[in-house]
């Protein structure tokens, strides 16, 4: 039995966003089908209606998602019908050389479901980043789905779908930020407020959030924030080296994406800390370093993909801080909107109004 569910689909490249009538199939082996609660909206998403990463339109939109378990198909355990999850963009193999050397969180097989989704005409969807959850239903491959506790709100735990865990694990993960470091997060918009988040989960002892706007760098503050830099005043290597004693934070987190925030997070950090880059920059940007630079500085430089996370490790133990009341998911959710509204989050998304704007069915 097919589903007939409403969806935000795009059509064509750079047109606005339209609700449709899609077609969601009954899972098949490995897959489940699964009813969106929440899903935020996320600047791939636009990338996605702009074109910016592929022309297999339509679009079914949307990737940072939690929901219930309707129905699996065949050979599934993993989860189960009534099992509220989140789903996550990198489904793990568990066979390729990444996974058997012991870290999975470089596996790129793509995990998805095999069957298409389709509108009512018979066109097939692609969904974006193998999820398409701006629908009251979605297929996935059962593997995308991790089961969380049930008392977590749906609009913060689908945050941990993408963008706020892109940002905790830059800290975590991937800066291997530890109690008594010094951070300086350079970009505090979605991701990098969650990159001050996650520094302090790691307990840095001091967390230097640098941005243009504000009104991010008090949000920042009200996240852990120890110390705010406007550099739109300030030269931020400057302010940074200064609140360090004059050597650099341990850990720079970029979450920017463009070449003067690289530079700074570059010259910003010990001679013996860690870059993480989680800004994400266009194909065109370049980076000049005099070599004397990049050989004098020790250290390491390093990317960060979706926070180098485990979902089947993270996001529980994510959800449990959540709730324990040790993690601050809430200030993430800026706006909740409906699912005819996402065209209007994007705007605001645009105008950098928003840190999330969660769309809830
Ligand atoms: N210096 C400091 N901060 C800047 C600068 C700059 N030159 N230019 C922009 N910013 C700030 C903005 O003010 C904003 O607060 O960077 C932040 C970017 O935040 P968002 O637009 O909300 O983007 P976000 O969702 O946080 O993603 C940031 O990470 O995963 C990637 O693709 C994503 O490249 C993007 C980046
Ligand atoms: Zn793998
Ligand atoms: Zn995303």
């Amino acid at each position: 039995m097919a589903h007939q569910v409403r969806a935000v689909v795009a059509r064509g490249k750079g047109a606005p966003v339209s609700l449709e009538t899609i077609i969601v199939p009954d899972p098949g082996p490995g897959e489940a089908l699964v009813k969106i609660e929440a899903c935020g909206v996320c600047h791939t998403d636009l990338h996605y209606r702009e074109g910016g990463i592929n022309d297999e339109f339509p679009f079914l939109l949307g990737h940072e998602a939690a929901g219930v378990v309707e129905s699996v198909g065949e050979g599934v355990t993993d989860v189960a019908p009534g099992d509220f999850v989140i789903l996550n963009w990198r489904a793990v193999c568990g066979q390729c050389r990444a996974c058997l050397r012991g870290r999975p969180w470089y596996c790129f097989s793509t995990h998805n479901a095999k069957q298409k989704m389709t509108l009512t005409d018979g066109t097939e969807l692609s969904p974006a980043l193998g999820i398409g959850a701006f629908a009251e239903k979605t297929l996935v491959a059962a593997g995308q789905c991790t089961k969380v506790d049930r008392a977590a709100s749906a609009a913060a735990a689908g945050l941990l779908g993408c963008g706020v865990m892109a940002g905790i694990g830059a800290a975590i993960n991937t800066g291997n930020v530890g109690r008594g470091d010094s951070v300086a997060v350079i970009g505090c918009g979605g991701v990098g407020a969650a990159a001050v988040v996650g520094s302090s989960l790691a307990g840095a002892a001091k967390i230097i959030a640098v941005d243009i706007d504000d009104l991010k760098l008090e949000t920042a503050r009200k996240l852990g924030a120890t110390h705010a830099v406007n550099s739109k005043n300030s030269d931020a290597v400057e302010a940074i080296r200064e609140l360090t004693g004059g050597f650099g934070a341990d850990v720079v987190i970029e979450a920017v994406g463009r070449p003067e925030t690289y530079q700074q997070a570059f010259y910003a950090r010990d001679l013996a800390g860690t870059v993480v880059l989680v800004g994400v920059p266009t194909p065109e940007m370049k980076l000049e370093l005099p070599l004397l630079d990049v050989f004098g500085r020790g250290g390491a430089l390093k990317s960060s993909w979706y926070g180098d996370c485990l979902p089947s490790r993270d996001f529980p133990m994510l959800i449990d801080l959540y709730l324990q009341g040790r993690l601050d998911l809430d200030t993430f959710v800026t706006e909740t909107i409906a699912l005819d509204e996402v065209e209007k989050a994007f705007e605001r998304m645009h105008r950098g109004d928003v840190l999330r704007s969660v769309v809830v069915l």
